[in-house]
């Protein structure tokens, strides 16, 4: 009884009136299925919910539904319901202009491999935060984020990065996306109207930045990171970075750059937003700290899941500065969004019982051995070498001078291979000799080995 009461009680909006309601619901429902409202498969209530739902009576639904179904319209099979049914037709208009499917090998930077989720842990830590936490957590959220998550983060980054981090100053976000819109309205609201942005690095957060009241204004890149020493002829209230590993050159910002770079936030009053999106990937066991350790007021710390999870999960943090907590809080509950607290909690779980810790040591390992893997495949490359540090999931290789990156991916994408180059990442024009961007992180176990091979031969196939 129970299973058909429960695939019964499907609810479904139709009109009817008027004295002949056999007549009436027979219009509205073959209306709504030739309309499309109702597509083919989707499941009818029962004639008993319907006809109760319609206060009228259940074989009047059902010699609705009866009629329909002689027509071709429905499909009904005792004991099991009624469908609208499946009829050949021809294709929907416009099927022959679908976009090309995207290359099925992806080198890419800045992408994970979506395959790697640990479903089953997350789905054990999600059972486990939610049938253990108070109802008061599904009450309407904090618009910082979950309080265990924020004392989660607090503890995990200050641990595993350097951060100086209290879960008062944790505000949690969907994706880094959405915290550097958050910061740079923030920003615009205090008056700024530029930010500096590295002159490579992610197209869709210059434009973020744009679309949130700031003008991007790129500052160059060289192996020791972003040339902070520009920043101070430059009218900006803060400047974005990537300190730990610059996407996507892979420069690690110098020791005495990131002191320079404190000392201009402190003298110009202006704000760093670190942006440390994969921090915990390094290989050669020199791993940096984060720099907002070197000024915790004037240090905006970014950290995602993105790389550690998934990207699915949607879930990044920033550790702020005191007094920038209730400006981005405030911001938070303007803009209308709301956070899905049992991810939240299951985030939380796996951080303090250290599966975090082992999700992350799990995927370095493999990157690790990506890495060393691009390194070994390009090595007969004559005129070629990676450059960077080993860490991680992208690696600049730098062609030699005069090799267009343009035709290499081009070649790349002729053997199904998305490939870019570095220039693509540029704001400008392009500052240093070509280079393409293998992104090692993005492939499936099993396409990983094709797609390096698919890269050195596009590379060889325009050496010179
Ligand atoms: C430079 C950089 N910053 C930040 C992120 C993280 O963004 P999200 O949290 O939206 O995945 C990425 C991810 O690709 C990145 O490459």
């Amino acid at each position: 009884m129970e299973r058909t009461w429960a695939i019964s009680g499907i609810d479904l909006h139709v009109e009817v009136g008027g004295t002949r309601v056999a007549r009436s619901l027979e219009r509205e429902l073959r209306a709504a299925v030739t309309g499309g409202r109702l597509p083919a498969g989707t499941r009818l209530p029962s004639s008993r919910t319907l006809g109760a739902d319609l206060g009228i009576a259940r074989n009047t639904v059902a010699e609705v539904y009866g009629r329909l179904a002689a027509e071709g319209w429905l499909e009904s099979r005792v004991g099991a319901g009624t469908w609208v049914a499946r009829r050949p037709g021809p294709p929907p208009a416009g099927a022959d202009a679908e976009p090309p499917p995207p290359p099925a090998l992806d080198l890419r930077g800045g992408i994970p491999d979506p395959s790697a989720f640990p479903r089953g842990e997350w789905a054990a830590a999600l059972r486990r935060a939610v049938e253990s936490a108070p109802a008061d957590a599904f009450d309407y959220p904090d618009p910082r984020g979950a309080a265990p998550l924020r004392e989660a983060l607090a503890g995990y980054t200050a641990r595993a990065r350097g951060v100086r981090a209290r879960a008062e100053n944790v505000v949690v976000g969907h994706g880094f996306g959405d915290l550097l819109a958050l910061l740079c309205r923030a920003l615009a609201r205090r008056g700024a109207r530029r930010i500096a942005v590295e002159a490579y690095g992610h197209g869709r957060h210059r434009r973020i930045a744009a679309a949130h009241g700031l003008e991007p204004v790129p500052v160059p890149v060289d192996a020791d990171g972003a040339d902070v020493a520009a920043l101070e002829g430059l009218d900006v209230g803060a400047v974005l970075l990537t300190p730990a590993h610059q996407f996507p050159t892979g420069a690690v910002l110098s020791p005495e750059r990131r002191r320079a770079l404190v000392r201009w936030a402190q003298r110009r009053d202006a704000l760093v937003l670190e942006d440390d999106y994969d921090g915990e990937f390094r290989y050669d066991r020199r791993a940096v700290g984060a720099v907002q350790a070197l000024a915790p007021d004037r240090v905006v710390y970014l950290g995602t899941a993105s790389k550690s999870l998934a990207p699915g999960l949607g879930t990044a943090w920033a550790v702020a500065p005191a007094g920038l907590v209730p400006e981005l809080v405030g911001l938070r509950e303007l803009s209308g969004a709301g956070h899905h607290v049992p991810g939240q909690l299951a985030l939380a779980d796996l951080i303090t019982s250290h599966r975090y810790d082992l999700a992350v040591r799990r995927a370095r390992a493999v990157h690790r051995d990506r890495r060393r893997a691009v390194a070994a495949a390009v090595a007969g490359l004559p005129g070629c070498s990676l450059s960077g540090p080993e860490a991680g999931l992208h690696c600049p290789l730098e062609l030699p001078a005069g090799v267009s990156e343009a035709a290499v991916s081009a070649e790349a994408a002729r053997r199904g291979l998305a490939l870019e180059g570095l220039a693509s990442f540029g704001s400008g024009a392009p500052e240093r000799g070509p280079a393409m961007v293998i992104g090692y992180g993005a492939p499936r176990p099993h396409l990983f080995a094709p797609a390096l091979a698919a890269a050195v031969a596009a590379v060889a196939a325009h050496l010179p």
